[in-house]
């Protein structure tokens, strides 16, 4: 069976222990809705979370190049062939065919570690409210491959990242934000003792879509997706903060490739770029929600340190309104509030994971 995709390498720390039996490599791996990411000793190794299974049903189908399976940002490239399949879905990990992207992943980490998978201890970062069966689904899932997993939530990845030891962190990934809070580095409990965390179907996808909304109000074109993915990423991450300050933007012309696949040109307008307002509320609410759910005596220190973490905390601005409305809904002074983006947006969850592997598996 063929196998193949695209990686991107990132710089990062290395980390030996030894224990009986040789060396044994610590590491981390996130699966999430639009990337995973593994590390691999000094490196970190990721890709689209995309799968594409072709059934081939003739002789002559089979004897050709494309292969059965292919994984990765390469799955994107051979659009009409067989079923593209998004292993993530609203946090939750579909095991069967993530098992193509694990495998795939720990392939690659295995050429820079010079280790095998099996002699690997891993945290694996999840969705704060990940219920019990799906974390023992993934866990089974990896150790599949490693030697020893344990599963983290990946908002409390991010703000280990940070040196973080009070506050809240939203992760604002593609398909889902997650949120977790810590007060002097525990996770934070409300008055039943459950632990205050959630997760809400909300990300980058939405804003993707209001962006193919105001394009077909104003141009009357449908855009694919994928394309309005790649208009946030070149427009809404630099120009949203001039939005939100009340800057003009300058004039951005673009040619955008349409469903029928014509390339037509548009302007990048400020409606466009503000498609990022539809996901403020919702995490703003939900932040507001948590914290009062926290202890009374804490809440004060938890509104002084929001952090954003995730692809979507690449956007700048997207702080200032998330402030504003953190502050309005909670009925606070703006000096009470202070949301901070994140210094990695894509791995600092990760990397933070790596970090708590580092000091529990010593
Ligand atoms: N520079 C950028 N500007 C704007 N958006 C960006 C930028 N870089 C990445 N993104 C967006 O961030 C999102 C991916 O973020 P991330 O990798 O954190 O998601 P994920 O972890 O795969 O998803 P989930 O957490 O929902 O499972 C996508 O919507 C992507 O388009
Ligand atoms: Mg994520």
């Amino acid at each position: 069976m063929g196998l193949f995709g695209k990686e991107e390498d990132n710089a990062n720390a290395e980390h030996h222990t030894e224990s009986a039996g040789g060396p044994v490599l610590v590491g981390a791996i996130k699966l999430g809705t639009a990337n995973s990411t593994i590390t691999a000793g000094d490196k970190l190794i990721g890709t689209r979370s995309l799968v594409r299974k072709i059934y081939k049903s003739t002789a002559y189908e089979r004897s050709t190049q494309v292969p059965d399976i292919i994984v990765g940002s390469t799955a994107l490239e051979y659009e009409g062939l067989g079923e593209l399949i998004y292993i993530v879905n609203k946090g939750v990990v579909k095991t069967k065919d993530a098992y193509y992207l694990v495998e795939y992943l720990f392939n690659h980490a295995k050429k820079f570690n010079k280790t095998e998978p099996k002699r690997m201890k891993i945290f694996a970062a999840a969705p704060s409210i990940a219920a019990e069966n799906q974390k023992d689904e993934l866990e089974e899932l990896l150790k599949e491959f490693v030697e020893d997993v344990k599963i983290i939530s990946e908002p409390l990845g991010s703000l280990i990242y940070h040196n973080w030891v009070t506050g809240v962190c939203a992760d604002i990934g593609h398909g889902t934000t997650d949120f977790t809070l810590i007060h002097q580095k525990l996770a934070v409990k409300d008055e039943m003792g459950e632990v205050v965390a959630d997760t809400i179907p909300m990300g980058g996808r939405d804003i993707d879509f209001a962006v193919q909304q105001s394009i077909k109000r104003k141009y009357g074109v449908e855009v694919p997706l994928e394309e309005c993915m790649r208009i946030k990423e070149e427009y809404c991450g630099p120009y949203y903060e001039n939005i939100v300050l009340g800057k003009e933007i300058p004039s951005l012309a673009e040619n955008v490739i349409t469903e029928e696949g014509i390339a037509e040109m548009i302007v990048i307008d400020k409606d466009i770029v503000a498609s990022v307002n539809v996901i403020i509320d919702h995490i703003a609410r939900k932040i507001v929600e948590l914290i009062g759910k926290s202890p009374f005596s804490i809440r004060k220190h938890l509104y002084g340190a929001i952090l954003l973490n995730g692809g979507i905390s690449s956007i700048r601005g997207l702080e200032i309104s998330i402030r504003k409305r953190v502050a309005e809904l909670a009925n606070l002074d703006l000096e009470q509030v202070n949301v901070i983006l994140s210094q990695d947006p894509l791995h600092a969850s990760i990397l933070g994971a790596k970090k708590a592997a580092e000091i529990v598996f010593k």
